[in-house]
Parts: C-alpha cells; sequence; structure tokens
C-alpha cells in the first residue's frame, strides 16, 4: 500500500528523546523555549509559544483577542472542524463564508458581505497547504477593525507574496499533528508580531498561572511537553528538506495529471504569488464518483486522502445549534438571532466538498511509487 502520509522521523528524533528523558526535565524546558525562538525565526515574527494540539493553539489565539459570547466570527465552510470549535470554545459564533473556487480558502468577497456590527475577527485557513488571499482579508480587517488569526495547520513554510503564512495576520495558528509537513506526535503553536498577545497565551496555556502558585486569567493545560519540543528541533531543522521534496512530487504529479487530461478530473490552478507546500497533492474529481474513486485505489493499494465531504454548517453539531448543553452559545445570548445555518448554501463549498482527493506526495516515496499513483489514476476510467 503506498501510504498518503507518513512521518519522517528516525534516530535523530529517538537521541532527542532520549536525551530528555535522562535529564528528567519534562515540562517548561530548554527544548520548549528553543523550539518557540526556532519556529518564531523560521516564520519571520517576532514571538511564538508552544501548544499540546493545534486546536490549543487556535483556542488560545481566540482567548488572548477577548473574542467573548456573541461575537461573530467568520470562517471558511470547508475546512478542519477545529477552525470553528476554537469559535465556540469561547462562546463565540462561526459565520461561514463561502470559499474561491481556484484556490479552495475564503473567498474575501464573501467574507465581506457577511461583516456585521458584531464581527471580531476572521480565521482564514490556509487549505492543503495552499495559502488564501492575505491582501485582500487583511485591508478588510485595517476596513473593519478586525483581528485576524491565520489557520497555518496545513502550511508550514507556505508564503504568500513572499511572506511565510502565520506573519500576515495578527496571529498564526500551526499544528503539528503527525501527518503534518513536521510532527511533535501531537502539538501546535500561536505565532505573533504581538509580544504581549504571546505572553497571554503562555499564561493561559498554563493554567491562566502568573507565577507558581497566582492564578490571574481562566486557564487550561495546553502545554507543549519537552519531549514533543525535542521532536520539533530536530524536524523543524529538516523542515525546508522535506518541503522541497514534498512540492516537487506533488507539482511532478499534477503535471503528469495536466499532460493527460480525463473528464472525470481537474487539476488545480497554482497562483503566480503563492508557495505552495502541498499538504494535500489535491486533485478535483468532477464525474460525482470521488467515493468511486478513492475505493477503486485503496483496492490498487493507493492510499488517498478524502475529507471534509460536506459543508461544515451540515454537521450535526453546527445544524442543531447546541454545542455546550443548554444551547449556549446561542441561548446565552438574549439578542441573538443571525446564523441560520439550515438554509445556507454556500455555493463553492457545495460544489466542491466531497470531490476533492488527496494523492500520496510525501518526501519518503521512491520515484517508482510516484509513477504508480500517476499511472494507477490515469488508468481507473
Ligand atoms: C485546518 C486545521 N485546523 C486545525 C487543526 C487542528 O490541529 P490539531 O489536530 O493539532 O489539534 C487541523 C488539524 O488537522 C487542521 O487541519
Amino acid at each position: 500500500m503506498i501510504k498518503v502520509a507518513v512521518p519522517i522521523t528516525g534516530e535523530e528524533e529517538i537521541a532527542a528523546v532520549r536525551e530528555v528523558i535522562l535529564s528528567g526535565n519534562f515540562v517548561s524546558g530548554k527544548n520548549v523555549a528553543q523550539f518557540e525562538e526556532s519556529f518564531a525565526d523560521y516564520i519571520g515574527v517576532s514571538a511564538a509559544a508552544a501548544t499540546n494540539s493545534g486546536t490549543a493553539a487556535l483556542h488560545l489565539a481566540m482567548a488572548a483577542l477577548g473574542i467573548g459570547p456573541g461575537d461573530e466570527v467568520i470562517v471558511p465552510a470547508l475546512t478542519f472542524m477545529s477552525t470553528v470549535t476554537s469559535v465556540f470554545h469561547q462562546n463565540a459564533i462561526p459565520v461561514f463564508a463561502d470559499i474561491d473556487p481556484d484556490n479552495y480558502c475564503i473567498s474575501p468577497a464573501d467574507i465581506e458581505k457577511r461583516i456585521t456590527a458584531r464581527t471580531r475577527a476572521i480565521i482564514p485557513v490556509h487549505l492543503y497547504g495552499n495559502a488564501a488571499d492575505m491582501d485582500a482579508i487583511m485591508q478588510l480587517a485595517e476596513k473593519h477593525d478586525l483581528k485576524v488569526i491565520e489557520d497555518c495547520a496545513q502550511a508550514h513554510g507556505t508564503e504568500f507574496a513572499g511572506r511565510r503564512v502565520g506573519s500576515i495576520g495578527h496571529l498564526g495558528a500551526f499544528s503539528f499533528f503527525a501527518t503534518k509537513h513536521m510532527t511533535t506526535g501531537e502539538g501546535g503553536l500561536v505565532t505573533s508580531d504581538n509580544n504581549d498577545w504571546i505572553d497571554l497565551i503562555k499564561k493561559i496555556r498554563s493554567h491562566g498561572m502568573v507565577n507558581r502558585d497566582d492564578h490571574h486569567y481562566l486557564g487550561y493545560n495546553y502545554r507543549m511537553n519537552e519531549m514533543a519540543a525535542a521532536i520539533g528541533n530536530v524536524q523543524l531543522r529538516k523542515l525546508e528538506q522535506m518541503n522541497r521534496r514534498r512540492i516537487e512530487i506533488s507539482l511532478q504529479i499534477l503535471e503528469r495529471l495536466e499532460a493527460a487530461p480525463r473528464d472525470w478530473f481537474t487539476v488545480p490552478r497554482l497562483a503566480e504569488n503563492v508557495r505552495h507546500t502541498f499538504f494535500w497533492c489535491p486533485l478535483r474529481i468532477i464525474n460525482g464518483k470521488a467515493r468511486e474513486v478513492v475505493s477503486r485505489l485503496r483496492e490498487r493499494d493507493v492510499e488517498v486522502r478524502h475529507r471534509y465531504n460536506e459543508p461544515l454548517y451540515k454537521q450535526k453539531l453546527i445544524r442543531d445549534r447546541s454545542p455546550y448543553p443548554g444551547g449556549c452559545p446561542y441561548t446565552c445570548i438574549p439578542d441573538y438571532t443571525s446564523q441560520d445555518y439550515d438554509k445556507l448554501q454556500l455555493p463553492n463549498v457545495e460544489a466542491i466538498a466531497g470531490n476533492m482527493i488527496g494523492l500520496p506526495n510525501h518526501p519518503a516515496l521512491t520515484q517508482a511509487d510516484i509513477d504508480r499513483v500517476v499511472e494507477t489514476l490515469l488508468a481507473l476510467y
């Protein structure tokens, strides 16, 4: 079976973890501090706070900005659910926007239509390793005094107009889950040029403590541990090399597919001002048979991604409007009326959800594997 994603880890990561175990210092030590400094440098921001997941990173970003009950946060409707749960975790209200059919990321034109007096923030997701149109999004944010939290969970090293994502919005949130461009097993991190927010995030992630026994904020235990950070430091040193190979493989696959057109898929258009890092090597299936394509490939020992198969507003959590028992945040906001998720129809999301697959493109693939992915796919129909 050619796997769609594998972590690229080995002896160096083992040695780094071994050193932590033998040191007996598992929490809040030099590895976390070094990881934060190196990752901030890599992204091009002044500070970073490491966390135990990307979901925690997003939640902390919301909390540090003071997003609260009844605030509206504009999110894309095609993404992983964590983008949205981070909004609910603050009792705020997700407002879904459509995507741009060319890059599959949130559409600035549709964001603008959804801005109200309650809007506080936008979370663009750099989906599949691509980049949302950050110029247009930052212009909207400035015009309407909104904060922008970039969800970079799928975009480590992606660039928009020459800048790394995670350095363009007010805050950036990353995930180091096992299948990402780089991993810490589980893990996450927040980036920003605003050191005050990062300092606050470091307190909230650690029980809201300012000292060992002084709790000033509503906190959580969202800390990254030393073993994860030790792996992260090794992985970060390899990230650019892994990204270059990931990009090379993805471009080779997509160019070969483009040169052998079929009436049942389209190859994505790539923007000139974006360095796409291909978390997914995305292919749009246009014959309505994505499920069949996925299972036929699997029968032929090629694993592919097939996720976000319906717009998020169709998920039970959203439709039922009851993320917490008692229906909060909706029932807790006295004059709350907006967001009729049942009636919502975002045409581009509806057309694309369920029809995207991600082909194997990880750096451990051999040329023979790549050939087999392309040939197997082209021979399907
Ligand atoms: C777009 C997006 N946001 C957030 C997350 C959450 O990250 P984590 O799984 O580390 O909590 C993911 C994870 O896969 C993601 O893909």
